[in-house]
């Protein structure tokens, strides 16, 4: 009757309720077209409710057409994502879109048309799947022949239910026939491996709005290789470490020694006897010291050298009664030209 007047078109769409399944980031389209009794003679009225998949909360207007004005501007989550597909709306299209799809728009959609005497609504069940992404294929255990492993295929994200595809990519493209079984599964189990397994395999993971996949390189190898492998790559940073460590070791101590010759220097200059108690002996010392010098060392060393014995008499002859001894001049000498040879030895190695 009269009442009827104002009917939804259905038939496109299921009469009393349809569901909708969307990617999140995704628009859903929320049909909702209807015809106008030339009896409905009342002003247009158009309201979409919103029913939250949580029963708590109410339904709540997220866009409305009244008075030749649309007002969307009711649900805060959906500011702005809300909108009438059609631009005229008395044409009988009342549907919609929701752009940017979020988890929390889940829900059931109510499309509500008034033209006095007539009245229409239809439900839509809006869901929103997160597509399957940041899938990761990756070997878990030892991939050495005779093992036993595991080949996994994780995404980051994915609403379930999702579906697994394991494939070889590489040679015959044939599974090995022990795997068959789990083809379909997010683990393989691998069982005392051969290097028959060896090879690139992908795996897609899938569910109602999408799909990703991975690859996964395997390489089944003697377990020997392996550690000899590991054993190789070990010693060879070992040796570079010991060989770096030797060079700044000896970088550091050749300058240690440099400044420690000047002691040394110091003490020759302590131990030298004064003009009057020098003896053949403590000449003959000195004058050895002096050619070691000459040989070893470069010749601002001589300088050196020339420059404290010089100075030598007016400073020894005051301490000439503290350190009258020529003994520890005997020791010094000695040393002192070993110290030299390797210090020049250094010099050699550093400058390599
Ligand atoms: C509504 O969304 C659909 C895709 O779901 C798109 O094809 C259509 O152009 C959109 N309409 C408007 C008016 O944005
Ligand atoms: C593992 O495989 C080898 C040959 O591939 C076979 O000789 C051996 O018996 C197997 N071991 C086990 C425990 O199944």
């Amino acid at each position: 009757g009269a009442r009827l007047g104002l009917l939804l078109d259905l038939s496109i769409t299921p009469p009393d309720q349809m569901t909708i399944e969307k990617a999140k980031g995704e628009t859903a389209y929320l049909p909702c077209k209807f015809t106008i009794d030339p009896d409905d003679q009342g002003p247009l009225d158009i309201e979409w409710l919103l029913s939250p998949a949580d029963n708590q909360q109410l339904d709540q207007v997220i866009i409305l057409y009244s008075g030749d004005k649309i007002y969307d501007n009711y649900h805060e989550a959906l500011k702005g994502r809300v909108h009438f597909t059609s631009n005229d709306l008395k044409s009988g299209d009342a549907s919609i879109n929701v752009t940017n799809l979020q988890l929390s728009d889940i829900g059931t959609y109510q499309c509500k048309v008034k033209k006095a005497p007539g009245v229409a609504n239809k439900k839509v069940l809006l869901t929103v799947l997160v597509k399957p992404s940041g899938t990761r294929c990756f070997v878990d255990g030892s991939e050495e022949i005779g093992n036993d492993f595991k080949i996994k295929c994780e995404p980051r994200e994915g609403s379930l239910p999702l579906r697994y595809e394991w494939q070889k990519l590489s040679d015959s493209q044939r599974m090995p026939t022990p795997w068959l079984a789990e083809m379909t599964s997010p683990v393989i189990t691998v069982r005392n491996a051969t290097s028959e397994y060896s090879g690139t395999y992908s795996c897609t993971v899938q569910n109602r709005v999408g799909s990703d996949q991975c690859l996964l390189s395997l390489d089944v190898v003697p377990p020997s290789n392996k550690a000899g492998t590991i054993a190789g790559a070990v010693i060879g940073t070992l040796l570079a470490l010991v060989i770096i460590g030797l060079i700044i070791f000896c970088c550091r101590k050749k300058r240690r020694e440099e400044k420690y010759e000047k002691e040394v220097h110091h003490d020759i200059r302590e131990d030298v006897p004064p003009p009057k108690s020098r003896t053949s002996t403590a000449r003959s010392y000195i004058g050895s010291n002096h050619s070691s010098l000459g040989s070893m060392s470069p010749s601002n060393m001589e300088g050196y050298s020339k420059t404290q014995y010089n100075q030598v008499p007016s400073e020894d002859f005051d301490r000439a009664p503290q350190s009258p001894t020529l003994p520890p001049a005997k020791v010094a000498a000695p040393n002192l030209s070993f110290v030299f040879k390797i210090s020049g030895l250094h010099v050699q190695w550093c400058r390599f």
